[in-house]
């Protein structure tokens, strides 16, 4: 897909969708616990800036495209940096909160990215996440899977299938807490947020 489509109507579009406040009122949910030393995966737009606690007063984020429609709440400093999740130039351990939303569903290999969070959490560490993926509904799962393929090409590399909570479960971490709710387009709105721990001492 070509630049134009990808910056004048897809991220447009995709800004509108997920920085509808109902949206954000999951982003606030997900992200009610979060502490420590934080890195944020795949910042986009910067949606979730609004939504994180009020102590909260800097982060650090990666994405692999520039920063883009920065509307910074001004209360939280951003260490912004172009690096992919599934490769994380930071020491093993450095964090006590990564944030994923609506991530997950767009790294191509999100295996790796998963060890990666692994890796830089601390051990007692949280990833927080809010993603969308495979329905528990065989029907629905089958339409995601009949319909990925153009899904990816027409929403920049997203993928409705994945699933999310097995994904995380495989990369060592250990779910915490979870939910999975239906919300809004039956093929794209089958969410999952939670919490998932990096056991150890810390
Ligand atoms: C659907 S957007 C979500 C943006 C934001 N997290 C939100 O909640 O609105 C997915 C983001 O993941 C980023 N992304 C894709 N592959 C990535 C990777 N390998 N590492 C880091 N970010 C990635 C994309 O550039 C995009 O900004």
């Amino acid at each position: 897909m070509s630049n134009f489509y990808a910056n004048k109507i897809f991220i447009p579009l995709m800004n509108r969708r997920l920085g509808s406040s109902a949206v954000q009122h999951l982003r606030r949910k997900t992200l009610s616990g979060v502490y420590g030393e934080i890195l944020e995966i795949g910042f986009g737009s910067g949606l979730n800036l609004d939504c994180y606690p009020a102590q909260v007063c800097s982060i650090n984020a990666v994405d692999v495209l520039p920063l883009r429609l920065f509307s910074a709440a001004p209360k939280i400093r951003v260490c912004y940096q172009i690096m992919s999740a599934e490769n994380l130039n930071f020491p093993d351990a450095s964090f006590d909160s990564v944030v994923s939303t609506f991530t997950l569903c767009s790294i191509p290999n999100v295996g790796a990215a998963l060890k990666e969070i692994a890796r830089v959490l601390k051990p007692q560490g949280t990833l927080f996440f809010l993603e969308h993926g495979k329905s528990q509904s065989q029907i629905i799962a089958m339409l995601q899977k009949l319909l990925n393929p153009l899904y990816n090409l027409l929403a920049c590399g997203c993928n409705v299938n994945r699933d999310v909570l097995k994904l995380i479960a495989e990369s060592g971490l250990t779910l915490q807490s979870f939910q999975q709710q239906q919300y809004g387009f039956p093929i794209s709105g089958f969410y999952f947020s939670g919490s998932a721990i990096k056991e150890g001492n810390p």
